[in-house]
Protein backbone atom coordinates (compact mmCIF):
# COMPACT_ATOMS: atom_id res chain seq x y z
CA UNK A 1 0.00 0.00 0.00
CA UNK A 2 1.58 3.45 -0.77
CA UNK A 3 2.91 5.58 1.72
CA UNK A 4 0.08 8.77 2.93
CA UNK A 5 1.49 11.85 1.96
CA UNK A 6 2.66 13.39 4.62
CA UNK A 7 4.99 10.41 5.43
CA UNK A 8 5.77 10.15 1.84
CA UNK A 9 6.42 14.11 1.85
CA UNK A 10 8.36 13.91 4.95
CA UNK A 11 10.69 10.93 3.99
CA UNK A 12 11.52 12.46 0.39
CA UNK A 13 12.11 15.85 2.60
CA UNK A 14 14.85 13.89 4.57
CA UNK A 15 16.12 10.79 2.90
CA UNK A 16 19.70 11.50 2.84
CA UNK A 17 19.67 11.42 6.65
CA UNK A 18 17.63 8.38 6.76
CA UNK A 19 20.34 6.01 5.42
CA UNK A 20 19.28 2.53 5.19
CA UNK A 21 15.90 3.46 6.61
CA UNK A 22 14.59 5.31 3.62
CA UNK A 23 14.51 2.65 1.43
CA UNK A 24 11.42 0.43 2.01
CA UNK A 25 9.12 1.82 4.31
CA UNK A 26 5.96 -0.19 3.84
CA UNK A 27 2.96 1.48 5.38
CA UNK A 28 -0.68 -0.66 6.32
CA UNK A 29 -3.75 0.50 8.02
CA UNK A 30 -3.90 -1.63 10.46
CA UNK A 31 -2.04 -4.96 11.63
CA UNK A 32 -1.24 -7.21 14.26
CA UNK A 33 1.95 -5.72 15.16
CA UNK A 34 4.06 -4.21 13.01
CA UNK A 35 7.10 -5.80 15.14
CA UNK A 36 5.32 -8.87 13.94
CA UNK A 37 4.74 -8.07 10.22
CA UNK A 38 8.56 -6.85 10.67
CA UNK A 39 9.91 -10.01 11.73
CA UNK A 40 8.37 -11.93 9.28
CA UNK A 41 9.16 -9.67 6.22
CA UNK A 42 13.13 -10.26 7.29
CA UNK A 43 12.28 -13.98 7.28
CA UNK A 44 11.57 -13.43 3.28
CA UNK A 45 14.50 -11.22 2.95
CA UNK A 46 14.70 -7.46 3.99
CA UNK A 47 17.17 -5.79 4.16
CA UNK A 48 18.95 -3.58 7.31
CA UNK A 49 16.28 -0.63 7.77
CA UNK A 50 13.31 -2.06 6.12
CA UNK A 51 9.93 -0.24 7.92
CA UNK A 52 7.06 -1.15 8.80
CA UNK A 53 4.89 1.48 10.03
CA UNK A 54 0.71 1.14 10.43
CA UNK A 55 -2.14 3.63 11.35
CA UNK A 56 -3.39 1.01 14.12
CA UNK A 57 -2.47 -2.13 15.69
CA UNK A 58 -4.27 -5.24 17.16
CA UNK A 59 -2.01 -6.94 19.05
CA UNK A 60 0.48 -4.13 19.96
CA UNK A 61 3.08 -5.65 22.08
CA UNK A 62 5.37 -4.26 25.04
CA UNK A 63 7.78 -5.99 26.97
CA UNK A 64 6.95 -9.03 28.54
CA UNK A 65 4.52 -9.88 26.43
CA UNK A 66 1.95 -6.88 27.77
CA UNK A 67 0.12 -5.35 25.47
CA UNK A 68 0.53 -1.81 23.65
CA UNK A 69 -2.72 0.33 22.96
CA UNK A 70 -2.41 1.32 19.64
CA UNK A 71 -6.01 2.36 18.61
CA UNK A 72 -6.14 4.44 14.93
CA UNK A 73 -4.35 6.99 14.12
CA UNK A 74 -3.63 8.15 17.86
CA UNK A 75 -0.34 6.77 17.46
CA UNK A 76 2.91 6.50 15.42
CA UNK A 77 3.68 2.66 15.28
CA UNK A 78 6.74 1.41 13.40
CA UNK A 79 9.05 -1.49 13.54
CA UNK A 80 12.17 -1.51 11.39
CA UNK A 81 15.13 -4.68 10.72
CA UNK A 82 18.59 -3.95 12.21
CA UNK A 83 21.08 -6.53 11.23
CA UNK A 84 23.76 -5.42 14.17
CA UNK A 85 26.81 -7.01 15.16
CA UNK A 86 27.14 -8.89 18.38
CA UNK A 87 28.73 -6.24 20.01
CA UNK A 88 25.54 -3.55 19.31
CA UNK A 89 22.64 -5.50 20.30
CA UNK A 90 22.88 -4.37 24.41
CA UNK A 91 23.02 -0.79 23.05
CA UNK A 92 20.29 -1.04 20.43
CA UNK A 93 17.51 0.23 22.96
CA UNK A 94 19.72 2.96 24.45
CA UNK A 95 20.28 4.35 20.90
CA UNK A 96 16.90 4.03 19.92
CA UNK A 97 15.48 5.82 23.61
CA UNK A 98 18.55 8.49 22.43
CA UNK A 99 16.66 8.79 18.82
CA UNK A 100 13.10 8.84 19.95
CA UNK A 101 13.84 11.73 22.73
CA UNK A 102 16.04 13.98 20.09
CA UNK A 103 12.76 13.23 17.26
CA UNK A 104 10.20 14.33 19.74
CA UNK A 105 12.39 17.42 20.48
CA UNK A 106 12.79 18.10 17.01
CA UNK A 107 9.60 17.72 15.52
CA UNK A 108 7.84 18.33 18.44
CA UNK A 109 9.43 20.65 20.48
CA UNK A 110 8.74 18.67 23.40
CA UNK A 111 12.01 17.63 25.79
CA UNK A 112 11.44 14.24 27.60
CA UNK A 113 13.08 12.06 29.96
CA UNK A 114 14.57 8.49 29.36
CA UNK A 115 13.83 5.41 31.98
CA UNK A 116 15.79 2.17 32.08
CA UNK A 117 15.38 0.05 29.67
CA UNK A 118 13.05 1.20 27.40
CA UNK A 119 10.27 4.33 28.62
CA UNK A 120 10.27 7.84 27.40
CA UNK A 121 8.72 9.91 29.95
CA UNK A 122 7.16 13.46 30.46
CA UNK A 123 7.03 13.78 34.52
CA UNK A 124 5.73 10.06 35.58
CA UNK A 125 3.52 9.39 32.26
CA UNK A 126 4.41 7.30 29.95
CA UNK A 127 4.52 8.70 26.22
CA UNK A 128 6.95 6.43 24.08
CA UNK A 129 7.98 2.93 24.22
CA UNK A 130 10.77 1.01 22.37
CA UNK A 131 11.10 -3.07 22.18
CA UNK A 132 14.39 -4.70 20.79
CA UNK A 133 13.69 -8.19 19.83
CA UNK A 134 16.77 -10.52 18.47
CA UNK A 135 14.66 -12.89 15.53
CA UNK A 136 17.13 -14.77 13.95
CA UNK A 137 20.82 -14.35 13.87
CA UNK A 138 22.36 -11.42 12.99
CA UNK A 139 18.57 -9.70 12.62
CA UNK A 140 16.75 -7.64 15.69
CA UNK A 141 13.64 -6.06 14.85
CA UNK A 142 13.21 -2.04 16.52
CA UNK A 143 9.69 -1.54 17.65
CA UNK A 144 9.02 2.10 18.52
CA UNK A 145 5.51 3.18 19.53
CA UNK A 146 5.01 7.11 20.53
CA UNK A 147 1.62 8.32 21.68
CA UNK A 148 0.63 10.74 19.50
CA UNK A 149 -2.57 11.90 20.63
CA UNK A 150 -4.70 11.30 23.75
CA UNK A 151 -6.78 8.76 21.57
CA UNK A 152 -9.33 5.71 22.97
CA UNK A 153 -6.72 4.01 25.28
CA UNK A 154 -7.99 1.76 28.21
CA UNK A 155 -8.46 3.56 31.44
CA UNK A 156 -5.38 1.76 33.17
CA UNK A 157 -3.08 3.14 30.26
CA UNK A 158 -5.18 6.47 30.44
CA UNK A 159 -3.97 6.74 33.93
CA UNK A 160 -0.18 6.24 33.42
CA UNK A 161 0.37 7.71 29.72
CA UNK A 162 0.59 10.88 28.24
CA UNK A 163 0.37 12.02 24.06
CA UNK A 164 1.89 14.80 22.55
CA UNK A 165 -0.84 16.56 21.73
CA UNK A 166 -1.90 15.84 25.07
CA UNK A 167 1.52 17.49 26.31
CA UNK A 168 1.25 20.40 23.82
CA UNK A 169 -2.30 21.10 23.07
CA UNK A 170 -1.46 21.29 19.28
CA UNK A 171 -1.62 19.50 16.09
CA UNK A 172 1.80 17.05 15.67
CA UNK A 173 3.28 16.63 12.07
CA UNK A 174 2.91 12.79 12.22
CA UNK A 175 5.40 12.70 8.51
CA UNK A 176 7.86 14.88 10.66
CA UNK A 177 7.94 12.73 13.75
CA UNK A 178 8.71 9.48 11.94
CA UNK A 179 11.27 11.26 10.10
CA UNK A 180 13.31 12.99 12.98
CA UNK A 181 12.73 9.85 14.69
CA UNK A 182 14.16 7.64 12.19
CA UNK A 183 17.40 10.17 11.19
CA UNK A 184 18.31 10.03 14.71
CA UNK A 185 18.32 7.13 15.20
CA UNK A 186 20.26 6.02 11.21
CA UNK A 187 22.93 8.29 13.09
CA UNK A 188 22.95 6.62 16.46
CA UNK A 189 23.13 3.03 14.96
CA UNK A 190 25.93 3.80 12.36
CA UNK A 191 27.33 5.15 15.39
CA UNK A 192 27.32 1.99 17.23
CA UNK A 193 29.41 0.75 14.52
CA UNK A 194 32.59 2.12 15.63
CA UNK A 195 33.12 1.72 19.35
CA UNK A 196 33.26 3.61 21.88
CA UNK A 197 29.96 4.57 22.56
CA UNK A 198 30.95 7.53 25.36
CA UNK A 199 28.62 10.36 23.68
CA UNK A 200 25.61 8.00 23.15
CA UNK A 201 25.90 6.90 26.63
CA UNK A 202 26.12 10.41 28.00
CA UNK A 203 23.45 11.45 26.43
CA UNK A 204 21.23 8.87 27.42
CA UNK A 205 22.64 9.64 31.10
CA UNK A 206 21.68 13.41 30.20
CA UNK A 207 18.17 12.20 29.41
CA UNK A 208 17.66 9.85 32.43
CA UNK A 209 19.19 12.43 35.10
CA UNK A 210 15.08 12.62 36.30
CA UNK A 211 14.96 8.55 36.91
CA UNK A 212 18.78 7.82 38.07
CA UNK A 213 18.66 8.26 41.89
CA UNK A 214 15.46 6.69 41.90
CA UNK A 215 14.88 3.61 43.94
CA UNK A 216 14.20 0.23 42.18
CA UNK A 217 13.29 -3.25 43.16
CA UNK A 218 13.78 -6.54 41.43
CA UNK A 219 13.08 -10.21 42.32
CA UNK A 220 15.75 -12.88 42.61
CA UNK A 221 15.01 -16.13 42.98
CA UNK A 222 11.43 -15.48 44.44
CA UNK A 223 13.56 -12.69 46.91
CA UNK A 224 12.53 -8.78 46.23
CA UNK A 225 15.67 -6.67 46.52
CA UNK A 226 16.15 -3.02 46.62
CA UNK A 227 18.45 -0.59 46.01
CA UNK A 228 19.00 2.89 43.89
CA UNK A 229 19.44 2.87 40.09
CA UNK A 230 22.43 4.81 39.73
CA UNK A 231 24.24 4.99 36.24
CA UNK A 232 24.09 2.28 33.09
CA UNK A 233 27.63 0.81 32.23
CA UNK A 234 28.87 1.20 28.74
CA UNK A 235 27.25 -1.89 27.86
CA UNK A 236 23.47 -0.14 28.65
CA UNK A 237 22.96 -2.36 31.99
CA UNK A 238 21.51 -0.50 35.18
CA UNK A 239 23.91 -0.39 38.05
CA UNK A 240 22.22 -0.32 41.51
CA UNK A 241 23.52 0.95 44.59
CA UNK A 242 22.77 -1.76 47.43
CA UNK A 243 23.79 -2.99 50.86
CA UNK A 244 26.06 -5.36 49.54
CA UNK A 245 27.44 -3.38 46.88
CA UNK A 246 26.26 -2.66 43.26
CA UNK A 247 24.51 -4.58 41.54
CA UNK A 248 24.46 -4.95 37.59
CA UNK A 249 21.14 -5.72 35.72
CA UNK A 250 21.01 -6.29 32.09
CA UNK A 251 17.70 -7.87 31.73
CA UNK A 252 14.70 -9.15 33.93
CA UNK A 253 12.06 -6.62 35.30
CA UNK A 254 12.67 -3.84 37.61
CA UNK A 255 10.26 -1.58 39.20
CA UNK A 256 10.86 2.03 39.97
CA UNK A 257 9.85 2.90 43.38
CA UNK A 258 7.96 6.43 43.00
CA UNK A 259 9.49 8.78 44.80
C1 LIG B 1 7.18 -1.09 25.94
O1 LIG B 1 7.20 0.05 26.41
O2 LIG B 1 6.94 -2.07 26.64
C2 LIG B 1 7.48 -1.25 24.47
C3 LIG B 1 6.36 -0.80 23.59
C4 LIG B 1 6.68 -0.95 22.12
C5 LIG B 1 5.49 -0.67 21.24
C6 LIG B 1 5.83 -0.67 19.78
S1 LIG B 1 4.51 -0.05 18.78
C7 LIG B 1 5.35 -0.58 17.35
C8 LIG B 1 5.93 -1.94 17.66
N1 LIG B 1 4.93 -2.98 17.46
C9 LIG B 1 4.62 -3.59 18.58
O3 LIG B 1 3.78 -4.53 18.69
N2 LIG B 1 5.31 -3.08 19.61
C10 LIG B 1 6.19 -2.02 19.17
Amino acid sequence: MSLPDDIAEAVAGAAARLGPFAREIRWYPEVTSTSDLAATWAEHGAAEGAVVIADAQSAGRGRYGRSWASPPGAGLYLSTVLKPAAAMLPLLTIAAGVAVAEGIERAAGLRTSLKWPNDVLVGDRKLAGLLAEVVAANTAILGIGINVMPGSYPADVAARATSLEAELGRAIDRGLLFVEVLASFASHYEGLKGVPAGALLDSWRRRAAATLGREVTWMVAGRQLRGVAENIDDRGALLVRTPAGIERIISGEVTWVRA
